[in-house]
């Protein structure tokens, strides 16, 4: 009986897992080698721009994690720009890959497992230049790494170190992007940071720990230090899932008012479709690894086209609707190690015909912004039902 399962599908041999796990490390160490180059000259990364309005494109950016039960595409050919002043939402199921892509982004992946395999992330620097982060050494992405592309985490314990108080926190990242600046201006700026958050006590929080504050004041601090050095891009994943509603709306009418203060974007991902629905500016649908769909706010909301994206939209709570139990999108996401060749929603899809039973759709226009990966969209004449 013991034999039998063994034998199930999801069963791999001792043998099996030495022999990934030997050639995953013959994958990930020419990725390693690559990255920890100490001397890399600046035009090897060096880029430019498709569109100069944008502060940051991700060109079919694909990030795996290779592990010893075989390779996690968990970013398989993402594309998307964030605009100079805008902010785009990054919606999808849990385990779709958003906190992947914007790690990847801040070169901040779980290495030397989680890769970028290839793809492009275009940010773009002062006077017309950009770089391509792909290409980027360690040392080199350290340099821009907070001053111009920070991240604001879900959990802003987990990213405060506990046992240095928050000014000496705020104070190194501040120091690190700015060598001219002496200890006292540090200080000034740090203080200053501090009520640009609505910290009211900024001088007595200056000396505090992070145990010493609440959850929202801890996450105000999280968005002080992150936007310290005034980045193009901001980058916030859930910022405000482990908050109450109404510290919830202080956090992100700070954002909001914060990043048209310095000017740059933001690129905010969450659950939750009213903040999303309140603060961006157009959205983009994660599904398994993929976009499955991406338009303005308005093309999102009004006209939601993919299947996934009306699943989602249908589970959202209204209060003057009346539901006997809330929406759920029956099945589950396909197993990300074996994932099919077709429509990766297909087999919870209940507008599936013919030709989703081909390859993964292309990607289909709607209007000039909004586009969608799915076959119901194909032109008349193509289409077989
Ligand atoms: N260190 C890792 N090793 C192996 N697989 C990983 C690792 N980190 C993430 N993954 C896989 O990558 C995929 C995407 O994960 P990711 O954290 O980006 O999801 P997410 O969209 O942010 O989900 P959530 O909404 O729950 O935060 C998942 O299938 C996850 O299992
Ligand atoms: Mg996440």
């Amino acid at each position: 009986m013991a034999r039998k399962s063994k034998k199930s599908a999801n069963y791999l041999s001792a043998r099996t897992i030495r022999r990934t796990a030997k050639e995953n490390r013959r994958i990930t160490r020419q990725f390693e080698q690559k990255l920890n180059r100490k001397h890399v000259a600046p035009s090897e990364y060096a880029t430019v721009m498709k569109d100069p309005a944008n502060v940051l494109e991700v060109e079919d950016l694909k990030t795996y994690f290779f592990t010893d039960a075989g390779t996690v595409k968990a970013v398989d050919g993402v594309s998307f720009e964030v605009p100079r002043g805008k902010t785009i939402g990054l919606v999808g199921e849990s385990g779709c890959g958003k906190s992947v892509t914007s790690l990847s982004i801040m070169q901040l992946l779980q290495r030397p497992q989680g890769q970028i395999v290839s793809g492009a992330i275009r940010l773009t620097q002062d006077h017309g230049q950009a770089v391509d982060i792909t290409k980027m050494p360690i040392h080199a992405m350290e340099k821009i790494r907070g001053k111009d592309v920070s991240m604001i985490f879900q959990e802003p314990m987990t990213s405060l170190n506990p046992v240095f108080k928050i000014g000496s926190q705020l104070d190194e990242v501040i120091g690190l992007h700015n060598p001219d600046m002496d200890k006292d201006a540090v200080k000034k700026r740090t203080i200053e940071m501090l009520e640009l958050v609505s910290i009211a006590n900024s001088g007595a929080v200056y000396d505090m720990y992070p145990h010493q504050l609440s959850g929202g004041m801890r996450q105000r601090v999280m968005i002080a230090i992150a936007l310290a050095c005034s980045p193009k891009v901001i980058i916030a994943d859930e910022p405000t899932t482990a908050l109450d509603v109404t510290i919830q709306a202080q956090i992100l009418d700070i954002l909001r008012r914060l990043k048209d203060q310095i000017n740059s974007s933001i690129v905010l991902i969450t659950h939750d479709l009213g903040v999303i629905a309140e603060m961006a500016d157009e959205v983009v649908v994660m599904y398994a690894g993929r976009i499955v769909e991406k338009g303005t706010v308005e093309e999102i909301f009004k006209h939601p086209s993919h299947p996934y994206t009306l699943g989602l939209m249908a589970s959202k709570p209204v209060v003057s609707r009346h539901v006997e139990r809330l929406y759920s999108i029956p099945g589950n996401v396909p197993n990300p190690i074996e994932m099919p060749d077709y429509c990766y929603f297909r087999d919870r899809c209940d507008r599936a015909f013919e030709p989703c039973y081909g390859e993964y759709p292309p990607m289909i226009s709607l209007s000039p912004t909004h586009k969608v990966a799915c076959y119901c969209y194909q032109q008349p004449a193509d289409k077989k039902e």
